[in-house]
């Protein structure tokens, strides 16, 4: 990617109809949008474009591919979705510069080529390099694949931020948002560009801060927001109160800070841990270590003198440390115990020393600031974890690298992080330098342009002061810390002084080189290095202590004991059984190992540069500060990094770009040029007589050494088009008239030639109207003649016809009427001779016929007919049922039928009788005499006749119920049945057994089988029963027999009929007289012992369902009431 991809590339058809539309780089430019193509290059002119831009909220300006970013302090509507899609699958020189057209050029060649990409994002602080790195992740994010898989990634990718601003941000005083880490975060895609993870490196937390925070700055954004955020329960759980003045560690004048609200922070950062991955439980244990933090700033200590004359610290109040120690799960006698002493091992000896109070705040802020960081990178660790991409392919990877830039106090107040970090930034310059500088030279040779070399500052030497491994300032740094004997900054100032006195870049006072001797402008424990970004004055004090980064043994091990789930895992050197005696690597030493690998990582890739500009200090917007922000371009080596692009050639194209931007500046270059593009390119500059220094003939482009030869070549354009556009409306008006003419002239033709076709169609409709007319008259006339004739034919014709069927009728009737004489004359003939006939017949046969021959015809034929009749007779069936007879054929033998039918009927039901057995015959006997007593007499009748007559109801011979009344009753029993026994008093029946035999009657008990009564039948004179459907019947016994001593029996059973029926049969023969009286009325009267009780039978309504009730009226008088029958 360099300058000379600036096109205004041809895309394909649609792609050219865009052009015309959109703005171009070089298109209603506010200032140069490139700084290579500044007319006249020094600091002045590049601020007055940056500042003019600026003005025109045009906060982006590019040198060649790089992108300078100026902090606009407010939201800007450059960013929407309608602006990605703009810069969406753009060249980066098409349209207007744009942080997306960066990141869509770094994802692109990520894409389509496969190159790995890197974007380095650099300026100081509050210069809006971590908003830079978010606006690059969240265009990439936009213009990537999509899916629910992707989508998923993307969202875990950009939610890790929060988390990490959470923890790792703070507000400070040029920044409210100030990130204290460096980032580096490598997102992968697969082949297709659609992102799988990614992996996030950490650089040198400023740790510091957990314990103590500058004037007007705060502590890490985590603290506040736990504190307003969390609920009352939460708080309780963590055992933390609302108010941050109850926390050392909180410094209180910028607790609040305007325009960030922290509550609503917390939830976002807790929503976003749970989309990056987090599990509830790990939530609670990073916030648990975040309130042991705040505990711990809260513990104070006292001195205790002890008898060796030492002050020994001891723990102030208990209750932080107690509760920070429930908090961790740690005991709290050791904790308390790792305060106040320390073991100090050498060489397998151990020695337990006391510490004072200064040295236990020491250890405290130690313990504090040490559990903060590690917490920090285990959270790093565990987003890690969460957003590793899960495929095992090859990955192609775009680094974003969000670290802060070269920082330099004013007032000489830099310190052991103000080294490191512009460490750092040499090392990235350099990278920049090697990079930019030999892709540029790169280009020249691949172009076959011939080199001129490019004079530059190489900063390789100001690296190797710092991290050269024998002398250099880390190494130098580090061995003083490992040295035996008394190590203090000074002693380590000294060592600088003899070591590094003659390097170029390093100044110090007492240094051997005497020339700073007098520098008052250096004070005596500082040293200076001049950067290429500038010099810086570092002051010494307390580099080897933050280099030592030392926490007492003492204490790890206590934190390792601990029970909390993290706790192992941030301090494993506190493991006993693992004692190292080896010191921990130094800070130094770590960092610039990790720089190392970030460094080798970023040279595999292709680098992007944006560089931040902040453009005031009162993080306000519309303010453009030209110091500040010279300030900026010098140490961001913007003016340099120009210088080295507009070295050779300040601007290139490709061949076809150029002729087609400026093929109308030369007439055999317009409309058309058939040649190769080179040629076409040599001889428009030819034709336009651009000076031959001027420009040089690439491979596949052109370059041209003066931007101001592009801006007469634009100027030149830019009036030319103004010509074509007057040519092009000149033709296009000339061609909207004439076709506009020619579809005028098109038109009448049609109107014409309709016209005329319509008056030709009613002339010819009238000229054919009138010939018709003509036609049919003379038609007529001819029709009318013709039909006259024929007329007149016809009549002659009819009158022959008439003349002729009058003759042939004369002619026919007198024929018909010879021939009726004939026939007539022929008949009588005929009658005459058959009466003559007769008559001789008659007197011939006379004297051969009987005079009874009449009578014997009749008879026989009388006779045929009752033959006839009584062979039709012999089908009838021999069922006595059968009621069929066939129809009488002769009225005259009517009463025979009938008496023959009658007949029949005795004699077939006589021959059915004499079929019976004896039993049988006694049953239709019992059913007989049945008939004889009740028929039409009792309504209950004729629902009887079908049923049989069962006799023993009860199977009192088969059933063992009744052995016991077997036993009593000796005679055979003829009938069994259960009867109800009507009680006087409520008319209502209890069950009885009823027994007949042939001298008794027996009325037993239905359970026991008791013989209740036991009546010789001679003792019954009467039975009475209703005439109607009931089964109530009264059995009536002789005055002044035993019997009667109780009176009569009352009873109703189902098979009346059936119970009277035998009761009249046996009991007539067994009294041997001549009959038990059956009385059968709705009325009659019942002996009950003394009195005589009238039972009366009413029709009455269906009250009590189908059956008949009885039911006391008074004294006299029971009344039943039996349901009316249908
Ligand atoms: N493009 C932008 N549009 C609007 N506001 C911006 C933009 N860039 C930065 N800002 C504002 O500037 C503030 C500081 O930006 P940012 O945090 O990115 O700085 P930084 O360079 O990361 O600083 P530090 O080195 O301290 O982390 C942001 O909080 C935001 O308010
Ligand atoms: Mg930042």
């Amino acid at each position: 990617m360099t300058v000379s991809d600036i096109l205004i590339s041809p895309k394909g058809g649609t792609a050219d109809s865009k052009m015309e539309v959109k703005m171009s780089l070089l298109d209603n430019m506010i200032g140069v949008g490139d700084m290579v193509l500044l007319e006249t290059l020094n600091e002045d002119s590049f601020i007055e474009n940056l500042r003019k831009r600026f003005d025109h909220n045009e906060i982006y300006t590019y040198i060649g591919s790089v992108v300078i970013s100026i902090n606009p302090y407010r939201s800007l509507p450059i960013y929407t979705p309608q602006k990605v899609e703009e810069y969406r699958n753009r060249n980066f020189y098409e349209l207007s510069p744009h942080i997306y057209a960066l990141a869509d050029e770094a994802y692109r060649s990520l894409r389509d080529q496969d190159k790995d990409q890197c974007i380095l994002i650099t300026g100081e602080s509050g210069a809006g390099k971590t908003e830079a790195s978010k606006l690059v992740m969240s265009y990439v994010a936009a213009v990537c694949g999509k899916g629910q898989e992707v989508n998923k990634v993307k969202e875990q990718l950009l939610q890790s931020n929060p988390v990490l601003e959470a923890f790792g941000n703070a507000k400070t005083v040029r920044n409210d948002n100030s990130s204290r880490f460096g980032k580096y975060m490598d997102i992968e895609f697969d082949f297709k560009g659609d992102p799988l993870g990614g992996v996030i490196s950490n650089y040198l937390l400023e740790k510091s801060r957990v314990c103590k925070q500058p004037r007007g700055e705060r502590n890490f954004h985590i603290f506040y927001q736990l504190l307003s955020g969390a609920s009352d329960d939460t708080l309780m759980k963590l055992k933390l109160d609302r108010d941050f003045s109850k926390y050392n560690y909180l410094s209180l004048d910028s607790a609040t800070v305007n325009g960030l609200d922290d509550a609503a922070s917390f939830r976002t950062v807790r929503n976003a841990m749970q989309i990056v991955g987090f599990m509830e439980d790990e939530v609670q244990s990073v916030l648990e270590l975040v309130a042991a933090v705040l505990k711990l700033g809260n513990i104070e200590f006292k001195p205790e003198s002890r008898v060796n004359g030492f002050d020994e610290s001891r723990v102030k109040d208990k209750n932080d440390l107690k509760e920070m120690c429930e908090l961790l799960g740690i005991e709290q006698s050791v904790l308390e115990r790792a305060f106040s002493y320390r073991t100090v091992e050498a060489k397998m000896e151990k020695m337990s020393t006391t510490l004072n109070v200064a040295q236990a705040y020491y250890a405290r802020d130690a313990l504090a600031k040490n559990l903060y960081s590690r917490l920090f990178s285990w959270l790093i660790t565990r987003i890690n974890e969460s957003i590793k991409a899960q495929a095992k392919t090859r990955h192609k990877v775009m680094g974003v690298l969000d670290i802060y830039g070269f920082e330099i106090f004013e007032d000489g107040d830099n310190s052991f992080e103000q080294f490191i970090i512009n460490y750092c930034n040499e090392k990235l310059q350099q990278i920049f330098i090697e990079l930019t500088l030999r892709e540029e030279q790169e280009e020249y040779i691949r172009e076959d342009i011939e080199w001129t070399n490019i004079e530059y500052f190489n900063n390789a030497i100001i690296c190797e002061l710092i991290e050269k491994n024998q002398n250099g300032i880390l190494a130098m740094l580090d061995e003083e810390c490992l040295r035996p004997g008394t190590v203090t900054d000074d002693t380590f100032l000294d060592k600088l002084n003899t070591i590094c006195a003659e390097h170029q870049h390093f100044e110090s006072r007492l240094s051997k080189n005497s020339k700073f001797l007098t520098d008052h402008s250096l004070p005596h424990s500082c040293f200076r290095i001049q950067h290429y970004a500038g010099k810086v004055l570092y002051r010494v004090e307390g580099f080897v202590d933050k280099n030592n980064d030392l926490l007492y043994r003492d204490l790890s091990q206590a934190m390792y004991k601990a029970t909390h789930s993290l706790m192992r895992e941030l301090f494993p050197e506190g493991n006993p059984a693992k004692v190292n005696l080896k010191r921990p690597p130094t800070a130094g030493f770590q960092f610039k190992a990790s720089v190392g690998v970030l460094m080798r990582n970023l040279q595999t890739k292709n680098p992007n540069y944006i560089r931040c500009i902040k453009p005031n200090d009162k993080k306000a917007a519309h303010i453009f500060t030209d110091s500040l922000v010279c300030h900026q371009v010098r140490y961001l080596g913007l003016m340099e990094n120009v210088r080295v692009r507009r070295a050779g050639y300040a601007f290139r194209q490709l061949y076809e770009s150029c002729l087609k931007r400026y093929k109308m500046l030369c007439k055999k270059t317009w409309p058309q040029w058939r040649g190769p593009a080179r040629d076409g390119v040599e001889v428009l500059l030819t034709d336009c007589s651009v000076p031959s220094e001027e420009f040089a003939y690439g491979r596949s482009k052109i370059f041209i050494r003066n931007p101001r030869t592009l801006f007469t070549l634009e100027e030149r354009r830019r009036a030319c088009l103004e010509d074509l556009a007057t040519l092009i409306q000149k033709i296009y008006r000339g061609w909207k008239s004439r076709t506009h003419f020619l579809l005028l002239k098109k038109s009448q033709v049609v109107v014409a030639a309709w016209y005329r076709r319509y008056a030709q169609q009613n002339k010819y409709q009238k000229i054919k109207s009138a010939t018709l007319v003509m036609q049919s008259f003379i038609r007529g006339w001819k029709a009318r003649n013709i039909l006259r004739q024929l007329k007149y034919e016809m009549r002659c014709k009819e009158a022959v016809t008439t003349i002729a069927a009058y003759w042939h009728g004369n002619q026919a009737r007198r024929e018909l009427r010879s021939l009726k004489e004939e026939a007539r004359r022929k008949h009588a003939v005929a009658v005459i001779w058959a009466y003559w006939l007769g008559l001789q017949v008659r007197r011939e046969y006379r004297k051969f016929f009987r005079a009874n021959a009449g009578k014997k015809i009749y008879d026989f034929t009388i006779q045929r007919i009752m033959q006839k009749y009584f062979l039709g007779l012999k089908t009838t069936t021999m069922s006595p049922m059968d009621n069929t007879w066939p129809a009488r054929p002769y009225g005259f033998l009517e009463g025979a039928h009938t008496e023959l039918r009658r007949i029949f009927h005795l004699w077939r039901c006589k021959k059915y009788r004499g079929q019976f057995t004896e039993e049988k015959k006694a049953v239709y006997e019992e059913k007989l005499e049945a008939s004889e007593i009740f028929k039409d007499k009792k309504a209950l009748y004729p629902s009887s006749v079908s049923q049989p007559f069962k006799g023993d109801y009860l199977e009192i011979q088969k059933n063992p119920k009744y052995q016991k009344l077997k036993s009593a009753v000796e005679e055979k029993v003829l009938l069994a049945d259960l009867v109800n026994k009507i009680n006087r008093a409520n008319g209502k029946g209890s069950p009885r057994l009823f027994l007949l035999t042939k001298s008794n009657f027996v009325l037993a008990d239905q359970k026991t089988g008791q013989v209740k009564a036991s009546v010789p039948l001679p003792d019954l004179t009467s039975v009475s029963v209703s005439t109607q459907s009931d089964g109530f019947f009264a059995l009536k016994l002789k005055e002044g027999s035993a019997s009667a001593s109780k009176g009569d029996f009352l009873l109703s059973s189902e098979h009346l009929i059936e119970i009277i029926t035998k009761l009249h049969r046996i009991g007539t023969t067994a009294a041997d007289r001549d009959q038990i009286n059956i009385d059968i009325s709705d009325e009659f009267l019942v002996q009950f012992k003394q009195d005589k009780v009238c039972v009366k039978f009413i029709q009455g309504g269906p009250k009590n369902g189908n059956s008949a009730a009885c039911k006391r009226k008074n004294n006299r008088l029971l009344e039943v009431s039996v349901p009316s029958s249908p």
